[in-house]
């Protein structure tokens, strides 16, 4: 008799694309009577560990909602706090990105940035333009209205000019204006804190992506966390508007 050998089912492929809307770092504070800048920090900390986790895990992309163009609404000394934690990451943690063959890239609208964070941007993207790993996407001062209306201002523009028919304009002319244009469409889209918003991010990208809310707050955000997101994506039959 012969035996069976065991059935081997294959763990089914990481979405090419994970998109995050990291929300809870104030609630987390808040919930232990600290500071938000103190949030905000254990939120960096959350940050690493899911940077670590998509790199091993074989995730290509893993985009991340770090400042919105509405973030700017806030307190002058909360806008600070979360432009010194970007600095310190871009200043003191580019370089061990770049050894575990990470590719950073900003999307966003740089001009309101300080001139410190976009050579600080610029520099980090350089240093990392040829690595072959994870490519972490930083949102920074990201609105998806706004890139859509860049696109469409550009489209005019060369419409105007006679460099495009405007009735040839198609669903990848708008997608080829993009500051995404050259990044897949997340698959999943994450956002913790237990809020169902899309709050303005990655509007146009998300069309078919998978949603999925989490509970816990984004400093508490973990390993565990990340899987549980996954297993539940994984379960979705994704269709894209097909039977
Ligand atoms: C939302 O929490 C989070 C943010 C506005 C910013 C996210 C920033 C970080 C995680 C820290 C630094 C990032 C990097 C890439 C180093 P909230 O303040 O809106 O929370 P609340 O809704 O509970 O008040």
């Amino acid at each position: 008799m012969t035996a069976t050998a065991p059935s081997r089912v294959a763990a089914p492929p990481p979405p090419r694309h994970i998109a995050i809307i990291m929300d809870g770092n104030g609630r987390w504070a808040k919930r232990r009577l600290l500071p938000r800048a103190l949030g905000h920090r254990q939120g960096a900390e959350a940050v690493r560990r899911t940077v670590s986790a998509c790199g091993e895990m074989g995730v290509s992309y893993l985009t991340l909602y770090a400042f919105s163009s509405e973030n700017w609404k806030r307190p002058p000394e909360e806008v600070d706090d979360l432009m010194s934690l970007l600095r310190h990451y871009l200043r003191n943690e580019v370089a061990e990105l770049n050894a575990r063959n990470v590719r950073l890239r900003v999307i966003g609208d740089r001009t309101r940035l300080s001139d410190d964070v976009v050579a600080l941007v610029n520099e980090s993207e350089a240093l990392t333009a040829n690595n072959t790993g994870l490519t972490l996407v930083l949102a920074l001062n990201y609105g998806a209205q706004a890139e859509i209306t860049a696109a469409v201002r550009e489209i005019a523009r060369k419409a105007k000019a006679g460099l495009i028919d405007p009735e040839a304009v198609t669903e990848a002319t708008v997608a080829e204006h993009l500051l995404t244009r050259d990044i897949p469409d997340p698959d999943l889209i994450i956002r913790t804190s237990g809020e169902q918003r899309l709050s303005n991010f990655l509007l146009w990208q998300a069309a078919y992506a998978e949603l999925v809310f989490v509970p816990c707050l984004w400093p508490d955000f973990d390993r565990d966390a990340l899987e549980a997101a996954l297993a539940d994506y994984q379960q979705r039959e994704r269709r894209f508007g097909g039977r």
